[in-house]
Formats: structure tokens, C-alpha cells, sequence
């Protein structure tokens, strides 16, 4: 397994990848939109295919992650992408990691605890807010479960 910065070569597979984890390059949350494709990006890299995407977003003293998602799973992807990450914020400086998923994905939510993120905000009913920017995302998620609020995590550098 290796991680390295996203570079030109690829736009269209980055595209691809969000498009498939989202619906579209744009990601909402906490009412405001995102264009994921035109933010510095990580690529995992199994067996010299590409496996997973970590996108973020460098402001001032805080690193958002704004996606992360991989095909292969529980083979230690995200945790190699969430480590690169810390290791890019902490080289630009940044004090805090900061991320947000919703509350019906419940893997993401075990994945960042296991990975010592804490939870740092709830909002119930943050994804109308979201929705309104972005009415693509779904009421409900592969599983039936509706998807409601919105939580914050952070991991402090
Ligand atoms: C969330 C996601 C990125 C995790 O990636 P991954 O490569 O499968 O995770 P890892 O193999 O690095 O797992 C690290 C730890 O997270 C936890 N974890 C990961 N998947 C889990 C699951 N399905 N159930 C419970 N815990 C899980 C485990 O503690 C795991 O450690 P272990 O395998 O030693 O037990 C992946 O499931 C994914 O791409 N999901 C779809 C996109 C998404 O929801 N992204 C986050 C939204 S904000």
C-alpha cells in the first residue's frame, strides 16, 4: 500500500471516484457546497492500482477532510489515507483535523473513533440544510435508513 498527492494524470479517475461515493464532484455539508474535484487530493495505491481518494482542504489552522472513500475495504485503505493526511496538515501547519459525515453511516462513524477522531458537533437536522445546496443527496441511504443530521469530528494536531 502506498499514498501520494493526487496529480493531473488523475482528473478523470478522482472524478470518476467522487461521482461514485457522492452522485457528483460536490460535496455539502453544513449547508455549503464543496467542488471536491478542484480541491489537492490523495491517491491510494494497492498493487499499483488505485484503491481510495482523500480529498482536503487546508484553512489556516485547519485541515478539512472533505471525502474519503475507497473500493477495497477493511484492507487498511482509510487509515493509510487519514495518516498521509495528518502528516500533510501537520506539514502546512494545522492544529486540527476536522471532518464531517452523517448519522445513518455508521461505518464511517466506527471507523473515525477507531482512528482517535472525537466527536466535536451534532446537528440533528443538518442535512436539510445541506440538502437545499445539493437536493441530490438522498432521503435515504442503501440500507433504508434516513439520512438526518450531520456529525462533526476532529483530531486535534
Ligand atoms: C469509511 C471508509 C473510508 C473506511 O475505509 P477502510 O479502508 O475500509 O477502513 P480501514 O480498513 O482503514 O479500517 C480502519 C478501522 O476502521 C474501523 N472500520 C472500518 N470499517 C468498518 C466497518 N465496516 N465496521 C466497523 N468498523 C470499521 C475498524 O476499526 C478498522 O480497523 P480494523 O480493520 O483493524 O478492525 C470506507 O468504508 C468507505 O470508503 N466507505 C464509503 C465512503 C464513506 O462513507 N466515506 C466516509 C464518509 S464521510
Amino acid at each position: 500500500m502506498s499514498v501520494r498527492a493526487a496529480g493531473p494524470a488523475d482528473a478523470s479517475w478522482v472524478l470518476e471516484c467522487l461521482t461514485e461515493a457522492w452522485g457528483s464532484v460536490l460535496v455539502a455539508r453544513r449547508g455549503q457546497l464543496l467542488d471536491a474535484s478542484a480541491l489537492p487530493a490523495l491517491v491510494a495505491e494497492l498493487d499499483g492500482s488505485r484503491v481510495g481518494l482523500l480529498v482536503l482542504a487546508v484553512r489556516a489552522e485547519e485541515c478539512e477532510v472533505v471525502s474519503v472513500s475507497t473500493e477495497v475495504l477493511r484492507r487498511g485503505v482509510g487509515r493509510a489515507l487519514i495518516q498521509r493526511c495528518v502528516e500533510v496538515a501537520r506539514a502546512a501547519g494545522c492544529r486540527r483535523l476536522t471532518l464531517t459525515t452523517t448519522d445513518n453511516n455508521a461505518v464511517a462513524i466506527a471507523f473515525y473513533r477507531r482512528l482517535g477522531l472525537t466527536l466535536s458537533a451534532v446537528r440533528p437536522d443538518g442535512v436539510a440544510a445541506s440538502r437545499r445546496v445539493k437536493p441530490s443527496i438522498p432521503l435515504h441511504d442503501e440500507h433504508g435508513v434516513a439520512i438526518v443530521g450531520e456529525v462533526d469530528f476532529e483530531l486535534l494536531l
